[in-house]
């Protein structure tokens, strides 16, 4: 028989060796003529899977909604510092994704996970809220510098009404939103952010498509892709930034003394 020799590397999802490449077994061709977009590379290259198009359709929408919020936020705002340090597209484009993290973008995973135990517990919102309130953990996916209850993010109902229209089921979601009358019965500012909206919609898709097991429902939140999502969509902001400041040709930036607490 054959003996193989050991390998230093295992990959599972795409394959460069034959004529054209192959994400998840499908070759570069059908993915160009069966009309496939970004939402369905990103299931064969993620997911290992072709995924019904109200999925990737929803993929897509996430993607073109977290693409960018203006020049104030964290990531652009260290984008737009460092282009005008000088720094390549690289160079900038990195600064902007290292502020993503649990307040700023990447807190879908944790959203998605702490959502996930509390729906299949079977807590209420109160309860749920009220027990991370004594573990001294802010509600993931909770909270934002400057939506309100009485100015919502857009972008969130734009997602829930898609979902509502599309998804098989919806249940993570009033569940989430559940959860956002509560806190919001505490203080404005703690509407369910973009954050909270995928990762509450993203465990419907995959508990309501019937494409993964539990098993794989469990691996996906375990390891978090969906963090992924927003720090993918917002490199597609970011990048603007970084060109749009050269374009400007701005100067290196120094931040106003006016604007420091000088204190001892
Ligand atoms: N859960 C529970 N209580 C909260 C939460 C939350 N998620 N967010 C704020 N609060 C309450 C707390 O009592 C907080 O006081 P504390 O500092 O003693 O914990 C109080 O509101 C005031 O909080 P601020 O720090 O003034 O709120 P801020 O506007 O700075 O925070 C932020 C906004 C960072 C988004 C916050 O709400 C948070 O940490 N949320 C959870 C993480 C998250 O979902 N981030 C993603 C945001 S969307 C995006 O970036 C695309
Ligand atoms: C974003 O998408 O960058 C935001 O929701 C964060 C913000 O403060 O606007």
């Amino acid at each position: 028989g054959k003996v193989r020799a050991p390998t230093h590397i295992i990959s599972t999802i795409s394959d460069d060796r034959g004529e054209e490449p192959c994400y998840a077994g499908v070759p570069m061709s059908s993915i160009v003529e069966r009309g496939y977009g970004v939402g369905d590379v990103i299931s064969l290259l993620w997911f290992k899977r072709s995924l019904p198009r109200y999925f990737t359709h929803f993929i897509e929408i996430c993607i073109m909604l977290c693409a960018d919020h203006g020049p104030c936020v964290s990531g652009a705002h260290n984008t737009i510092v460092t282009a005008r340090a000088g720094k390549d597209l690289v160079s900038s484009l990195v600064s902007g994704l290292l502020t993503i993290g649990p307040r700023f973008g990447g807190a879908i995973d944790d959203a998605a996970r702490y959502f996930k135990d509390a729906y299949d517990r079977g807590l209420t919102p109160y309860e749920f809220v009220e027990g991370m309130k004594k573990k001294g953990i802010r509600v993931p996916g909770i909270g934002h510098r400057i939506k309100r209850g009485d100015n919502r993010d857009k972008r969130v109902e734009l997602l829930q009404r898609f979902a509502r229209t599309h998804f098989p089921s919806v249940k993570y979601m009033e569940y989430a939103v559940q959860v956002e009358t509560y806190t919001l019965s505490k203080a404005n500012n703690l509407v369910l952010n973009v954050d909270g909206a995928i990762g509450s919609l993203f465990l419907d898709l995959l508990a309501g498509s019937g494409m993964f097991s539990k098993q794989e429902i469990d691996e996906i939140v375990g390891i978090g892709y969906l963090n992924g999502l927003f720090v993918l969509a917002r490199s597609i902001g970011l990048i603007g930034h970084t060109f749009d400041q050269k374009r400007l040709k701005q100067p290196l930036y120094r931040h106003p003394w006016e604007d420091v607490l000088y204190t001892k």
